[in-house]
């Protein structure tokens, strides 16, 4: 375990089972569908969790990536900034998961979700590997949940901070000292 870690609270076995169960059930949602599948990864917490999901589901998919940042801290409007935006046509022939890292205000995917809506894409559908429930302020219920978590700052499997600790093999919750410094 790394000196920075305090707690691991999501192992690596346990990811791999979360990974599985999630992907089985994209596997058996899908079948069979005439719409093209999008797995559309949130840059870049995600991309771990994103590379782990897109091996294990069997049916057709496709792969893109956006980039979304808030307007800086305190926000209330829910606007995020896009900064890696979706160049795709016909988006009403693809039936879209978003993949996302953890849930925690439920702003970021509230707000892709309607955006994805509005673009036109024939379903939107979303898929998160940690939720913090408690910590909701806008109404989100994820379709596909691997965890949820106390409200409690995460790192490890995609997720930092500042920066840091995204090559971690698990989830775990930071040594506060780290903070501080
Ligand atoms: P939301 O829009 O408030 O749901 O924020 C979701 C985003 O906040 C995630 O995609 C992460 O980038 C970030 N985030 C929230 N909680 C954590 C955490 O515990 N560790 C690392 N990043 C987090
Ligand atoms: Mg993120």
């Amino acid at each position: 375990m790394h000196s920075d870690i305090k707690e691991i609270l999501v192992t690596e076995e346990q990811i791999d089972k979360i990974v599985k169960d999630i992907a089985e059930q994209i596997d058996r949602d899908y079948r069979g569908r005439d719409k093209k599948l999008l797995l559309l990864c949130i840059l870049k917490g995600s991309v771990v969790f994103m590379g782990e999901i897109m091996k294990h589901v069997t049916v057709p998919v496709e792969i893109d990536f956006m980039k979304v940042s808030s307007y800086g801290s305190g926000t209330t409007s829910g606007r995020l900034n896009i900064i890696l935006d979706l160049h795709r046509d016909n988006l009403q022939d693809t039936d879209i998961i978003i993949i996302e890292d953890i849930i925690d205000s439920g702003k970021t995917l509230a707000y892709l979700r309607k955006y994805l809506e509005l673009k036109g894409a024939n379903s939107v559908r979303t898929c998160t590997l940690l939720d913090k429930p408690s910590r909701r302020e806008v109404d989100l219920v994820p379709d596909y949940t691997g965890c949820e978590i106390p409200d409690e700052f995460v790192v490890g499997f995609g997720l930092d901070y500042d920066e840091k600790y995204r090559n971690l093999p698990f989830v775990g919750i930071l040594k506060p000292e780290v903070y501080s410094n």
